[in-house]
């Protein structure tokens, strides 16, 4: 069956001895409870390293928020997917909003970086998600598909069954604005339904998705009640330690 996860997203925020402090926090909170999901932090590659040392990945796992396109070579200011593997990280994210708004990211370069992710053992936690104006327009599922066809659909079904997805709808990150539980699980259940039709059932099922967009303690517990909700990735409300285990407690 698939797992429930709840991952933080730290994004560029904190300094390392704040992010050490922050995972120690939150190491030693989940250390003092029994958590009913597999919990992540992704983190600046800066603080890979020594969040790792502080960390007990039985208990808390660790990504990064980003890979190069490319294992190694002349590509100044890039970190790849074996430098984040060699420090101990297992995940890391992929294809997030604001890396394809930003820099510029597109499916083509998105699937080098989920096979070099998967050839060096990281999970991709990959997000897929509609910008406002597609929510608005109605062509939501269709846009999603085709971000989950041309980034992932070259995987055969093994390499798939190793990604867990993040639906973020673009329009609910950082904003306040969180998509409705129903919304949320609309979305869910057409992922699923699409990743069903090029694998078959047992690997839609076992499929994790996670919804991300502004939550928090105050909505987790009704979009994780969803069926096809299957845990969050948290930016904002990750950078706080009581804030983010509201959210791992919200599976209790
Ligand atoms: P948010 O961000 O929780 O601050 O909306 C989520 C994300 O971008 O992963």
């Amino acid at each position: 069956m698939r797992k429930n996860i709840v991952a933080g997203n730290w994004k560029m925020n904190t300094t390392v001895p704040e992010g050490v402090a922050l995972a120690k926090e939150v190491n030693a909170a989940l250390k003092g409870t029994k958590a009913n999901c597999d919990v992540i932090i992704c983190v600046p590659f800066t603080h890979l390293v020594p969040v790792n040392d502080v960390i007990d990945n039985t208990v808390l796992g660790l990504g990064a928020e980003n890979c190069a396109d490319h294992a190694s070579g002349a590509y100044t200011g890039e970190v790849s997917a074996p430098m984040v593997a060699s420090t101990g990280a297992r995940y890391v994210i992929l294809g997030h909003s604001e890396r394809r708004q930003y820099y510029g990211e597109t499916s083509e370069t998105l699937r080098e970086k989920v096979a070099l992710a998967l050839e060096n053992g990281l999970t991709p936690i990959f997000c897929i998600g509609e910008v406002l104006e597609e929510r608005e327009n109605g062509t939501y599922n269709e846009v999603v598909r085709k971000q989950i066809e041309e980034g992932l659909f070259n995987l055969c079904a093994e390499g798939f069954s190793k990604i867990i997805l993040a639906y973020e709808p673009v329009w609910a990150i950082g904003t306040g604005k969180t998509a409705t539980a129903d919304q949320a699980e609309d979305m869910h259940a057409f992922i699923r339904s699409v990743i069903e039709e090029k694998y078959g059932k047992e690997v839609a099922e076992n499929t994790s998705i996670l919804y991300g967009g502004s939550c928090k303690p105050s909505n987790a517990k009704e979009l994780f009640a969803k069926p096809d909700v299957d845990g969050g990735l948290i930016g904002g409300a990750s950078l706080k330690c009581a804030d983010f285990m509201g959210i791992v407690e919200a599976f209790n």
